[in-house]
């Protein structure tokens, strides 16, 4: 990856001149059988671009209360584009046409105007879960007999296309715009892309400058999302196993909680028991032992595999983890980093 970014053919990008963002974007858009992409610094931004290319001010989005964009995102959706932000309470982060129904506002003045429905894939905090191909299509089917725009945000779409076992181009017809990381289990230092048609692109175009997102000779890192595409996709099957081996082994553990039939992806979320201390505290000791998983609050941690983690480090995790519940960690301090440290 580095060689093929150190190698990279660049230009001014803002003025369209950057063959390798520009050879990314064509061919991302071609997959996803849109007609147009915009390179974009991260996730938040590409989604940000979505919200505000399908909303004006006082509108309102639907989510699931578990969504990044209405979580994670710094209340971006109100402070940068004046848009509420509607979020529905259903299970694993997804959402479903039973729990969507009658969640559009009437069309009276009193009322912010239902314009958007986000969905993600995989889920992040609902759990690393995946959308059916059939799901996908219902939603969509739903939104777009109610009026609604469809944005996906796929952070971890290439995830749930191997997981899924379905294709980009079958995503793509879900949804007006979709949003894809290539950072995460892709590997890329940074950069994501929004895929949509040729006049939502345009104005999210103008939206990214506006953002502040607009870059130069940003080539040198869409090389590296090239290459990730041609290289990082297939093994991300190795990354879900990897997972499954982590939550097998999580299960073994006296003292720790999991199903490790919901563990569909990359994602792995256990519960501590509540008398051995919290997540932080746990998270604080593995660190000095060289894991690191992340504290959610309370008992609740996750963890991610990804393409620096290998199936030895996985087994060294599960001995690390049961070495300092064995230990105990009630003692350690409430100290950490995050959005979920306490
Ligand atoms: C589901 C989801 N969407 C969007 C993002 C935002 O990506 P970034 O951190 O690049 O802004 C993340 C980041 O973790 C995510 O998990």
């Amino acid at each position: 990856m580095l060689q093929a970014m150190i190698t990279a053919e660049v230009g001014d990008d803002i003025m369209g001149e950057d063959p390798t963002v520009n050879r990314l974007e064509r061919s991302v858009a071609d997959m996803f059988g849109h007609e147009a992409a915009v390179f974009a610094c991260s996730g938040t931004q590409s989604n940000q671009m979505g919200v505000r290319v399908h909303c004006l001010p006082g509108d309102e989005l639907l989510i699931n209360e578990t969504g990044h964009i209405s979580n994670f995102e710094g209340g971006a959706a109100a402070a940068l584009s004046g848009v509420t932000v509607r979020t529905i309470v259903a299970a694993d982060g997804l959402l479903d046409v039973d729990v969507l129904e009658g969640k559009i506002r009437v069309n009276d003045q009193h009322y912010s105007r239902t314009r958007l429905v986000c969905l993600e894939n995989t889920t992040n905090l609902g759990g690393g879960h995946v959308y059916s191909l059939d799901h996908l299509q219902r939603v969509s089917d739903w939104a777009t007999t109610n009026g609604l725009k469809r944005h996906l945000d796929g952070a971890r779409l290439f995830n749930a296309i191997v997981a899924g076992g379905y294709s980009a181009a079958d995503i793509g017809k879900c949804f007006d715009t979709i949003s894809i990381c290539f950072s995460k289990g892709l590997g890329c230092p940074m950069g994501s892309i929004l895929v949509g048609s040729r006049d939502d692109i345009a104005r999210a175009r103008r939206i990214r400058k506006l953002f502040g997102g607009a870059l130069r000779q940003s080539g040198i890192v869409a090389a590296a999302a090239i290459y990730a595409l041609e290289n990082n996709v297939a093994r991300l099957k190795d990354d879900h196993a990897n997972a499954s081996q982590l939550a097998t082994g999580l299960a073994s553990i006296q003292g720790i909680r999991i199903d490790v039939e919901r563990v569909k992806s990359n994602l792995v979320f256990f519960e501590i028991e509540a008398g051995l201390g919290l997540a932080i505290q746990l998270a604080g000791a593995l660190k000095e032992q060289g894991v690191l998983i992340g504290p959610m609050g309370g008992q609740r941690m996750r963890a991610v595999t990804h393409l620096d983690v290998t199936t030895a480090n996985i087994a060294k995790t599960i001995e690390v983890i049961r070495h300092c519940i064995g230990q105990g960690f009630a003692d350690r301090p409430l100290v950490g980093s995050g959005p979920y440290s306490k």
